[in-house]
Parts: structure tokens; C-alpha cells; sequence
């Protein structure tokens, strides 16, 4: 994981109830530009790195901008940006980069989000006018209080293409998912972001309707809580070199490499992101990831090596 640069906290304010929006300001250089859907790697002031949609217009110049939801039951990461960060401050953040883009194929699109997961969802909607192209963004929340751009998207000059859905947490007012999908042009891209359930729900629909996997794109925005009560070791052969490294039971493929000098690129360490994907030439995978499909994660051919672990007693990855 790289922090490629440092950008100043030009302003922060509050979004709606328990999120913050930051606008960040590149220093003394020229922010990337991202397209819609992209995230940054922002090292908080607890110390841990998490990752943030960037929301702001795609494709314009300005500081990036991320809301950051306050997790209750998080690690510390979004408490640390609520708490402990004024503007002034600085942080150290990665270039953009996008696991969950648009795709490029005609047709509409069905953009689907639950709670922060509008955070990529908001600079989707604002792409896809930009380019003239047919959507409806559904989104979900408890409450108008505890509703991001909530104001932004009603005075978007595309208002009429977003619903909103509160539901109060009751079941029967919760959208519509199978309807949603049944009114969407023969051929539209589904994209969705929001917490498991909801991902889930939504993929499930999407399945159950006959729309191709390949038609529907999520983004998690955390891991699984696995269960590593059960975790053993196991040796992981680097096929290039021909070495063999153990794994220990409390120590995921990507630390034990790392303590060996082979380093792999991660992110998010938690099986979310996949940027941590290689490919396994031999053995049988513990998928414990949100990333690969389960057709993909049935063929033992990759991995995610930040929390997959092994189902054999050993693994040959193609490092
Ligand atoms: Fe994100 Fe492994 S680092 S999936």
C-alpha cells in the first residue's frame, strides 16, 4: 500500500448525523484526476489506513472530497477522522484508484445504495449525466437526518432520477429490490454499495431475475468477521523462486511474505479492495474475501492473500 501524498484538510463539516465531509487540498502539487467510483487510501490520525470513495464530480478539477461515516463498532479509523482531525491538518493519502468503475458498455444503469454507500454512488450519478446517459439512483436510509447530500441530490439538475427510500429500520418500507430491478431497461449495468446485506440482497435479486453477474458491480466497504479460532498452519510455495514459506496460524500469507522480502501490494487487508489478487497454481483456497465471486473463488485459481488462507496443506502462488 502506497501513501503517495500529502493533502491538507481545507475544510470539514458535518454531512448529516454521523458523517463528516473533507474536502482535501493537494500541497504544492496537482491532486490526480479519478473517475466515478475510485477510492483513496487516507492514513487517519489513529494511525490505521482506510478507504474513502472519493464523492466530488468526477473529471473536474477542486479537492478531492470523502465523507466519513463515524462506525460505532469500527477500529478506530472513522472515530480518529471525526475526533481528532481539524481543518489545517494534514494527511497522508494514496492516489486514486478505482476497483468499481462504470462500465463503458451502452445502456442504463441502476445505481443502488444503502446508508455511506452513496459515498461512490453520489460521483456516479454526477458522471453519468455528465454524459448524457440514463440511470436512476435508488437510495436508502434510515432518516433524512442520517442522509448524506441529501440536499446535493435534491437540487442536482438530475433530482428526478433519485429515490430515496427511508425506511425507519422498518422491513416494509425498505425498497423494492426485485421491482427496482424489473423496471430497468433490457441490458442495464446494476452497481451497488452499501453493507453485506444489502449487497447481497441486491446480488441476489439480480441473480434470481436471470441479469449476468458480469451486468452487476458492488463495493464492500469492510471484511468478513472470520472466524480464525480453527486457523492451523500450512506452506506456501513461491513457484518462481521454488521457496517454501509457513504460515502461521495467527499470521496472514501477506505478513509472512513480507517478513520474508516478498512484499505484495494491499490495501484494505481485508479482503475487500483486491489488490492483493494473485494467482494460485496449486492447492485448495480458504476464500475468506468479499471480492471474488463465488464461481471465481470455486476454481482455486487466485486469492486474495491478505485474509485468504489455505484449505490444503500447502499452496503454490505464482510470486
Ligand atoms: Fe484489499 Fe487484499 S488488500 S483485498
Amino acid at each position: 500500500m502506497g501513501l503517495d501524498f500529502v493533502v491538507k484538510v481545507a475544510r470539514k463539516r458535518v454531512e448529516a448525523e454521523g458523517i463528516v465531509l473533507l474536502d482535501l487540498e493537494g500541497e504544492g502539487v496537482a491532486l490526480p484526476a479519478f473517475t466515478a467510483g475510485a477510492h483513496i487510501d487516507v492514513k487517519t490520525p489513529s494511525g490505521a489506513v482506510r478507504q474513502y470513495s472519493l464523492c466530488g464530480p468526477p473529471g473536474q478539477p477542486g479537492p478531492y472530497q470523502i465523507a466519513v461515516l463515524r462506525e460505532a463498532a469500527g477500529r478506530g479509523g472513522s472515530a480518529s477522522m471525526h475526533d481528532a482531525l481539524a481543518e489545517g491538518d494534514r494527511l497522508a493519502v494514496s492516489a486514486p484508484r478505482n476497483h468499481f468503475a462504470l462500465s463503458e458498455a451502452p445502456g442504463a444503469s441502476l445505481l443502488f445504495a444503502a446508508g455511506i454507500g452513496i459515498t461512490p454512488l453520489v460521483a456516479m450519478a454526477d458522471a453519468l449525466h455528465a454524459q448524457g446517459r440514463e440511470f436512476t439512483l435508488h437510495y436508502c436510509a434510515r432518516s433524512e437526518a442520517r442522509t448524506a447530500f441529501l440536499r446535493r441530490l435534491r437540487e442536482r439538475p438530475y433530482a428526478d432520477r433519485v429515490r430515496f427510500h427511508f425506511d425507519g429500520g422498518e422491513a416494509s418500507r425498505q425498497l423494492d429490490i426485485a421491482a427496482a430491478l424489473a423496471a430497468a431497461p433490457d441490458g442495464a449495468h446494476a452497481y451497488v454499495c452499501g453493507p453485506q446485506p444489502f449487497i447481497a440482497a441486491v446480488r441476489d435479486g439480480a441473480a434470481r431475475a436471470g441479469w449476468p453477474a458480469a451486468r452487476v458491480h458492488f463495493e464492500h466497504f469492510s471484511g468478513l468477521a472470520a472466524d480464525t479460532s480453527g486457523d492451523g498452519s500450512f506452506d506456501v510455495v513461491l513457484s518462481r523462486s521454488g521457496r517454501t514459506v509457513r504460515i502461521a496460524p495467527d499470521v496472514s500469507i501477506t505478513q509472512a511474505l513480507a517478513a520474508e522480502g516478498v512484499a505484495i501490494d494491499t490495501s484494505c487487508e481485508q479482503g475487500v479492495c483486491g489488490t492483493c489478487l494473485i494467482r494460485v497454481l496449486e492447492g485448495e483456497v480458504d476464500h475468506r474475501d468479499l471480492y471474488l465471486t463465488p464461481e471465481e473463488q470455486a476454481s482455486h485459481t487466485q486469492m486474495l492473500p491478505c485474509c485468504s488462507r489455505a484449505a490444503s496443506a500447502r499452496l503454490v502462488l505464482d510470486l
